[in-house]
């Protein structure tokens, strides 16, 4: 069961926490607020807290606490869907679930609607139109029945030809829009995808929900891929390609293969791996994390061998690293990408290197020992410092506890201390190393991260609430929102470029303009994901300052409670879930 935001909103907004509490716990008051026996453990000296006038709960012995949903739910067992479901009926809020029947239709009529698509694209190739698409598959290793079998296709050289198609088939052209298939221009409409191969890509029930396409050309202006846009069935943070047979290889198998690109899965598949998979074009997310758990819990990281490749290979690990996986990485020698390796020296060559692949604790350190002269103290206390993170990540003690083993052996330094600087003493000092300002003579009107504050607020009023009280240091920044507090109104950016409210800088002007485009680009769904990442990064931003105040005044139990809540929001990225932990977080005592 689902309820729209703002129905969710109005619960918590209209329940009284002392009213829902009350009907279970025994509740005294005490000055402001009214206290109890917790519910959640066992308790005999009253320590659970419920103020009405921050509307939430918690107890300060066992750390439940939240609002009278969270109460609700953690009090019954229920889900959050259901809670809320029935405090609605039983305090007669008006509210209802979304309709997930109805949209279930709405969602089969654009599979279908993509699917014709795919048919489209997928008989094209094997025409005289896609000759050259054929040969250039081909050329690249594919033959006709791979083709055939996995549906690759080729987008004519033309504005309208799956337009013209789908419009004779009787679908309008706004739904067409509304899947990334065409585009509006002042002129019309006009297909998406033009002369390029195009690949399927599939939901993990085997829906085509949205298309990749190459371009033959090795033109430097044109962008290699394009891929759909964010639509109401795809959202390319939460899919995966290569998603075969409802996942069933890789459950059976046991394994993914997590590959950087289309060609590469592509190319696995055809050798027989049809375990490989690929982000979607972006870094790999806890999303897709989430994903692949319900398959494997073993991961084999097979990126590119340049140095962008080890990147992403790192923060892939550290990613599936919280997500409990185990995690091993590829190396290819003389090859830059599985590709190009399996066609070089074919599938047992390919197979040896899967044997030999490294675990990811032993491909961390050759990686980042490269880094440090491990002969100079100083780098050496580096070096190990570089592997918090890691920890950070690895889920069981038993696991931590095997991997300072490790550390310690390879090291020469004695594992309690190793201990203590990586997990016991965790994080803090990381963090004020990573705080370092730039050099002041380089002039920044304004951090990435109030830049991404401004858009997400001058989008949304809603957004700019939820921001407004940020510790913000860029004066452009305040002004703004100083605007969007005095004037309720749609198009602040507009009358801020005309001058409307104060002179704007002449980099001040660029600054707006390009938030104005960018804006203009992104569909709700894409806005609204920023606005959640942008929040999880203040609220990281802020409970690591409280954390290094906490470590600094010795509460170790304050300390740890915020630490609790600091692992929850680096391992869920749901909204209600991380407004929760805020909100649990802005309740602790200072
Ligand atoms: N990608 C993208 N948009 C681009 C470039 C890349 O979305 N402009 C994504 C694609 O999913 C691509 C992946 O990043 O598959 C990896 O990029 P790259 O290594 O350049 O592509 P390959 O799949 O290796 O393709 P090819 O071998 O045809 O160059
Ligand atoms: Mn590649």
């Amino acid at each position: 069961m689902r309820f729209k935001n703002e129905d969710i909103d109005k619960v918590i907004g209209q329940l009284d926490i002392v009213e829902v509490v009350g009907e279970v716990v025994e509740l005294k008051k005490t000055g402001m607020n009214y206290k109890g026996l917790c519910p959640f453990h066992k308790d005999t000296n009253p320590s659970f807290m419920v103020s009405s006038s921050k509307n939430i709960y918690k107890c300060f012995v066992c750390g439940a606490g939240g609002n009278a949903i969270k109460f609700y739910m953690d009090y019954n067992k229920l889900t959050y869907g259901e809670s809320i479901y029935e405090l609605g009926k039983k305090y007669n809020l008006n509210i209802a679930p979304v309709k997930s029947g109805q949209s279930q239709t709405i969602n089969k009529k654009y599979y279908k609607i993509l699917e014709e698509a795919l048919l489209f694209f997928s008989e094209n190739i094997f025409t005289n139109s896609g000759r050259e698409a054929l040969e250039y598959l081909n050329k690249r290793g594919m033959k006709p029945d791979f083709i055939r079998e996995n549906k690759l296709g080729y987008a004519p050289n033309s504005w309208n030809s799956l337009y013209d198609y789908l419009i004779k088939k009787g679908y309008e052209p706004e739904v067409l829009s509304l899947l990334g298939l065409i585009k509006k221009s002042e002129k019309g409409y006009y297909d998406t995808f033009r002369d390029r191969i195009i690949f399927p890509i599939y939901s993990p029930n085997g829906d085509v929900i949205a298309f990749g396409g190459r371009t033959m050309s090795d033109r430097k202006d044109i962008a290699k891929y394009l891929n759909s846009p964010e639509t109401p069935v795809f959202h390319k943070g939460r899919n995966l390609y290569g998603i075969k047979n409802r996942g069933s290889n890789v459950r059976r198998k046991n394994y993914a293969l997590l590959m950087e690109g289309y060609m590469d899965v592509l190319a696995a598949h055809s050798y027989g791996f049809d375990v490989a998979l690929a982000p979607l074009g972006t870094a790999f997310s806890t999303d897709q994390a989430e994903l692949l758990k319900r398959y494997t819990s073993n991961v084999i990281i097979a990126f590119d061998m340049d140095n962008a490749g080890r990147v992403a290979s790192e923060k892939a690990a550290l990613v599936l690293k919280k997500y409990g996986f185990n995690i091993r990485v590829l190396e290819l020698k003389n090859a830059k990408d599985p590709d190009e390796f399996l066609k070089k020296y074919g599938k047992s060559e390919f197979l040896k290197s899967v044997k030999n692949s490294k675990e990811i604790f032993d491909f961390f350190y050759e990686y980042y020992v490269k880094e440090y002269d491990l002969s100079n103290p100083m780098a050496k206390q580096n070096f190990i410092i570089r592997f918090k993170e890691f920890f950070m990540s690895v889920e069981t003690e038993l696991e931590k506890s095997l991997y300072l083993d490790k550390l310690s052996v390879s090291l020469d330094v004695g594992k309690e201390l190793l201990k203590d600087i990586l997990i016991s003493k965790n994080k803090v000092i990381e963090y004020t190393k990573m705080e370092v300002k730039p050099p002041s003579t380089n002039q920044i009107k304004i951090n990435e991260l109030e830049l991404e504050t401004l858009k997400l607020s001058l989008k949304k009023r809603k957004y700019y609430k939820s921001f407004k009280n940020k510790t913000i240091l860029s004066k452009l920044v305040l002004d703004i929102f100083r605007v969007i507090e005095e004037n309720e109104n749609k198009n602040y950016i507009r009358e801020l470029l005309q001058g409307k409210y104060f002179k704007l800088e002449d980099d001040e002007e660029e600054i707006l303009l390009n938030i104005s485009t960018e804006l203009s680009s992104k569909s709700q769904e894409e806005v609204e994901n920023n606005y959640i990442e942008v929040y999880k990064r203040w609220f990281n931003k802020e409970i690591e300052e409280k954390m290094m105040y906490y470590k600094d005044e010795k509460k170790i139990f304050l300390y740890l409670e915020c630490k609790k809540i600091y692992e929850i929001i680096n391992n869920d990225r749901k909204k209600e879930e991380l407004e929760e932990s805020y909100e649990k977080f802005m309740s602790m005592k200072v």
